[in-house]
């Protein structure tokens, strides 16, 4: 043959039905990759797979598991050549999370471990973790750097990420074969462009972006505001808000990184622009035209007044940095919700509300 095929790598992508999966997926398939999900649907809804296919023209291998079941990882390592993974499965609600403890422990805690093991296992050893900002304590200088403290976390699931970065960095500091990526997402926000994913939160929105959305979609009446007596210029808290597929274009620029390193990092995946709640607001009315009333309200306990991340680490080394401004953050997350008024609409949940 006159020409040496290209190899194509197969990523595993756990939690690739949710909101950052699935746009990662996307990304993934649309940079060459093929891709393998495993996701027990508990957060999201099978249909962000076909959607995935549907903007990409590509099929994925999709596996309704949880990642706990070490037996069923066994058989997905087996049926395919995988070359890495991208741990995003996982509970992410906060309030939730100090209800449940014990289930969130169980949940990300476990996910890690049985992943990591049945991933060593079967000699493949390379993984990015999705962490967060919410393991910074908060107390150093903004921005927040990869060497800003952590720890003293406000809530259990604050905890998992912290003790799930702890776990992978002693599993690469005992066997030195392993590649492990930790990334920390500042706030995401945003959708694909096409409308086709976004993000589905189960009941009443804990997060900003998707209460604004149903708010101007009419399922909500008002926005709360959360505090407008911080020392901030508005008075309102100030988050590092980013486009979604920003965060899933850095995913593959990390990969391309893990496969030539051994051994743990950190990188932060944020603009390094802060914006507050009132611009978030005043943002989305001038983009797409519709009205979002609001009531200022008492501070929610845990919430920091400011942060916003240093993404100069995660340029330099990666190569990647954030290319859409919160215009488009706002006027896509709006596309999806007019698209989706229900979201994906087939969870037993959404006939309830
Ligand atoms: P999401 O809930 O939309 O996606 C998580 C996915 O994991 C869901 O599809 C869910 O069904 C699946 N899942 C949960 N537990 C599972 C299990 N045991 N087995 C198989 N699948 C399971 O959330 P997201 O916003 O896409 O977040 C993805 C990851 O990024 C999470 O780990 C989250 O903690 C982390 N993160 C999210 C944010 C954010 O603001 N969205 C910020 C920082 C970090
Ligand atoms: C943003 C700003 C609120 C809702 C959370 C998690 C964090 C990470 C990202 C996963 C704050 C204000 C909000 C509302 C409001 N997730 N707000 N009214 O709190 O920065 O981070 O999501 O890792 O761990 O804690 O994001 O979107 O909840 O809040 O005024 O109805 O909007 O006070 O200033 P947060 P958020």
């Amino acid at each position: 043959m006159g020409f040496l095929a290209k190899k194509i790598m197969t990523v595993l992508v756990t939690g690739g039905a949710g909101f950052i999966g699935s746009h990662t997926c996307v990304e993934l398939l649309n940079s060459g990759y093929d891709v393998v999900i495993i996701d027990n649907l508990v957060n999201s809804s099978a249909k962000a797979v076909d959607r995935i296919e549907q903007i990409t023209g590509k099929k994925v291998a999709f596996y309704e598991v949880d990642v706990r079941n070490r037996a069923a990882l066994d058989r997905i390592f087996e049926r395919h050549a995988i070359s890495c993974a991208i741990h995003f499965a996982g509970l992410k609600a906060v309030g939730e999370s100090v209800q449940m403890p014990l289930e969130y422990y169980d949940n990300n805690l476990f996910c890690t471990v049985r992943l990591c093991e049945a991933m060593r296992d079967h000699g493949c050893k390379n993984i990015i973790f999705s962490s967060s900002a919410t393991v910074y304590t908060g107390t150093d200088p903004m921005p927040l750097r990869e060497d800003s403290i952590t720890g003293g976390c406000t809530n259990p699931y604050g905890w998992t990420k912290y003790m799930s970065e702890q776990i992978l960095r002693d599993m690469a500091k005992a066997d030195s074969d392993w590649s492990v990526l930790l990334l920390r997402y500042f706030n995401p926000i945003g959708a694909h462009p096409s409308g086709l994913i976004g993000e589905d939160p189960r009941g009443i929105p804990n997060n900003l972006m998707p209460y604004i959305s149903q708010v101007a979609i009419g399922r909500l009446p008002y926005l709360n505001v959360f505090g407008d007596d911080y020392d901030t210029p508005d008075g309102t808290g100030i988050r590092d808000y980013i486009h979604v597929c920003d965060l899933a274009s850095g995913h593959v620029a990390a990969i391309r990184y893990m496969l030539e390193h051994r051994g743990e990092s950190v990188f932060n995946l944020g603009t390094g622009q802060g914006y507050s709640v009132l611009d978030i607001v005043k943002s989305f009315e001038r983009v797409t035209g519709v009205k979002i009333p609001y009531k200022i309200g008492a501070r929610r306990a845990g919430d920091l007044p400011v942060t916003y991340a240093s993404p100069d680490k995660s340029a330099a080394i990666l190569g990647w940095k954030a290319k859409y401004d919160l215009d488009d953050m706002c006027r896509d997350s709006w596309n999806w919700q007019k698209k989706n008024p229900n979201g994906y609409g087939d969870r037993a949940q959404d006939s309830q509300e």
